[in-house]
């Protein structure tokens, strides 16, 4: 064989074995096979030099040269690529027993937790659930509820007044009238909802506050129908051995009436911090709604009778979740509602 040709395949042999990047085979073809200044082009420049005997079997090893230059190019090729091809899927292969990064999840928040049990404890007894503006006129917030001119509740000392005949409503009771506007009974609706009074903050007091306001009214209602669903009420709320006490009381809108208070699950009614040594903790207002605002909303008191409570839901909150003070519950601060979920 041609000693020139002998030498250049052996010398493409040694070089293939110092191949070891994607760069050193495009360096290798182009030594090779490059079209203009490649090995092997130079090497078929010569055959015009050559007789006509040897031509032929030089052009038979010049092929066979270069075929060897190209399947060795492909089959490292091949090679490079099947190799990044591992690596990129091994860069990008997921290990799933690593920890994963918990994303953050909200939650409700104490009064919403505590109004949504009250909801359903009175959603299975057959309330619905109901709730009315809370800026009301006169009308709503005085004089259907039977709270005649001049009473002291009037007194904007104690109710936020937005114009003459505008104010926050201090009280949910305002949804009795608008609930028994829109209703003819039989009834039961509950309505938890924000109320606003010029109190001043203190541990139990917050000027925006929420209540639960209750009402009933059918053929035959009594007060033993009010004492019984309380006493319901707080044993599905805070134990079956809870009691209830009813308190002589005054509401306009309610005759009789009486605050409500439970025995305080804390001691067993026995006095302790939670009740504050007293062995009872109170719940609300209650009584049997008045003829007066019976009539008010073309309701026959001859026909029908009804009660009705309304009772503090953030005072509740606090007594469920050991908060001292209720105005931690309107303070917004994350640390301390991420307490409660
Ligand atoms: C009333 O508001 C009557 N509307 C309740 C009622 C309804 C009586 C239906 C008869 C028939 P009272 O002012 O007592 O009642 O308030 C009821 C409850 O709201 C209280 O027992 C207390 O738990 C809560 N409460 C009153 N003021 C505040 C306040 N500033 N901050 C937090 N809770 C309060």
């Amino acid at each position: 064989m041609d000693q020139k040709l002998q030498n250049l395949r052996e010398q493409f042999r040694e070089d293939l074995k110092s191949v070891a990047s994607p760069a050193d085979l495009t360096g290798l073809r182009d030594k090779y096979l490059g079209r203009k200044s490649g090995l092997i082009a130079a090497e078929k420049k010569r055959i015009g030099s050559l007789s006509s005997d040897e031509r032929a079997e030089f052009g038979r090893v010049v092929n066979e040269i270069s075929a060897e230059v190209e399947t060795e190019i492909t089959r490292l090729n091949e090679k490079f690529a099947s190799e990044a091809e591992s690596v990129s899927l091994e860069r990008e292969t997921v290990d799933i027993t690593l920890p994963g990064t918990r994303p953050r999840r909200g939650h409700l928040h104490p009064i919403t937790l505590v109004r949504q049990r009250i909801e359903d404890i009175f959603v299975s007894m057959g309330y619905s659930v109901s709730d009315g503006p809370e800026i009301e006129t006169s009308f709503y917030n005085f004089d259907a509820l039977n709270i005649p001119p001049g009473h002291p509740a009037r007194d904007s000392a104690d109710t936020f007044y937005v114009s003459e005949d505008l104010a926050l409503r201090s009280q949910t009771s305002t949804v009795q009238i608008h609930t028994m506007q829109q209703q003819k009974p039989p009834l039961r609706v509950i309505a938890p909802g924000r109320v606003f009074r010029r109190d001043t903050p203190d541990p139990t007091h917050n000027p925006m506050f929420f209540q639960l306001e209750g009402l009933n009214v059918d053929r035959n209602i009594t007060l033993a129908d009010l004492k019984g669903t309380l006493q319901k009420f707080v044993e599905m709320m805070f134990g079956a051995n809870i009691r209830t006490r009813f308190r002589p009381s005054y509401f306009p809108f309610t005759e009789p009436s009486a605050e409500v208070d439970f025995s305080c699950y804390g001691c067993d009614g026995q006095g302790c911090r939670l009740c504050k040594g007293s062995g009872w903790i109170e719940l609300g207002g209650s009584g049997m709604v008045h003829p007066n605002v019976l009539e008010k909303v073309g309701i026959d008191p001859e026909e029908f009778s009804g009660f009705a409570f309304g009772l503090g839901i953030d005072r509740m909150a606090g007594l469920m979740y050991e908060i001292d003070d209720i105005r931690l519950l309107f303070e917004n601060d994350i640390r301390f509602l991420e307490q409660f979920e």
